[in-house]
């Protein structure tokens, strides 16, 4: 780990730890009711269905099992994180941060919303092993909340970039809208980590690889843009059935291949002709190439029934 990103993560335990009891979100553990089982777990932790003053929620904390002592101490920093950038954001498709609990000695836990729809990811590989995929009005549905809540993301002053968009961070609601979840690596970008040209260095292969953006994959800078790569990767599950990369049982290979030789998915499987194309940009080699998600969320509107911006006037 660079010195820089180190002493990065260093501040936000410090933060945390300082600051953490006092803060209005904090939540006293006596006053979360937990399942006994883990109903789901993800490389970082444990998740528990919860009630908390009478709300469906699912407390996020650290595993319990894990003997390696540097993932688990990378666990707890990835956690405490993950407090700390959506404890800042509010969003229609953004998981609902709900409060934390900080206790010297325990574990630190996040509560958020139940999404009862669970993760894309189910849903996708549903698809796959039947052989079929969305209605594309679901997936232009799906598409836009998901463009829409980056652009959120992206917007926030200082920028947040999420960096590891994959169909299991991703969540469904009761009525089958999404929910961008899993902060753990986001980042918000600042002055203090930034290089020329608004990008940063990123010090390691942070996200998964079948989602990977090239630049990221080869630790070269990087901006918001490799949310806009995973993003177009994502979509074409949807709008295909097809597991991106299936044939390759490697997924690290199939990223090597997306950075040195430019492989990707085969978009002539994309129906769609507007999401054909936007996911020909969006996937593009150089992140300059590939458009935000003001630009996104504006093309996908043109597909959708939603409200053009030209309806649209400053109140006086
Ligand atoms: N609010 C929620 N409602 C319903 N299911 C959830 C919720 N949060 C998480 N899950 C389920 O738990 C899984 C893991 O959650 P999450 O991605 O936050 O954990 P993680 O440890 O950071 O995962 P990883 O690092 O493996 O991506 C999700 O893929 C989803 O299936
Ligand atoms: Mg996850």
């Amino acid at each position: 780990m660079a010195n820089d990103e180190k002493d990065e993560k260093e501040d936000v335990m410090v933060m945390l730890q300082m600051k953490g009891l006092n803060e209005r979100w904090a939540i006293k553990r006596e006053e979360m009711m937990f399942e006994k089982n883990r109903f789901a777990f993800g490389a970082g932790g444990d998740l528990f269905r919860a009630k908390w003053r009478g709300l469906d929620c699912v407390a996020k904390t650290l595993a319990v099992d894990i003997a390696d002592e540097r993932k688990q101490r990378q666990n707890l920093v990835d956690l405490a994180n993950e407090i700390k950038v959506l404890s800042t954001l509010r969003h229609p498709h953004l998981v609902m941060f709900l409060g934390a609990c900080f206790q010297v000695g325990k574990a630190p836990i996040l509560l958020i919303e139940y999404c009862p729809g669970g993760n894309l990811e189910k849903k996708l590989i549903q698809h796959t092993a039947n052989a079929t995929r969305m209605k594309t009005k679901e997936a232009l549905q799906h598409t836009t909340d998901l463009a829409v809540g980056l652009n959120f993301l992206h917007l926030c002053k200082p920028p947040v970039i999420h960096r590891d968009l994959k169909p299991s961070n991703i969540l469904l609601t009761a009525d089958n809208r999404i929910k961008i979840t899993d902060f753990g690596l986001s980042k918000f970008i600042n002055k203090k980590n930034a290089k020329q040209n608004d990008k940063y260095v990123l010090t390691g292969e942070t996200g998964s690889y079948r989602f990977m953006a090239p630049e990221v994959y080869q630790h070269k800078e990087y901006n918001e843009k490799v949310d806009v790569y995973s993003f177009a990767i994502i979509v074409y599950w949807m709008f295909t059935g097809y597991k991106p990369y299936a044939d390759n049982p490697d997924p690290k290979a199939s990223a090597r291949a997306v950075a040195t030789v430019g492989k990707r998915p085969n978009v002539e499987h994309v129906k769609h002709k507007g999401v054909h194309k936007l996911l020909s940009e969006c996937w593009a080699q150089n992140p300059d190439d590939r458009p935000s998600f003001e630009v996104v969320v504006d093309e996908l509107t043109k597909y959708n029934d939603q409200p053009k911006k030209k309806d649209s006037c400053t109140l006086q």
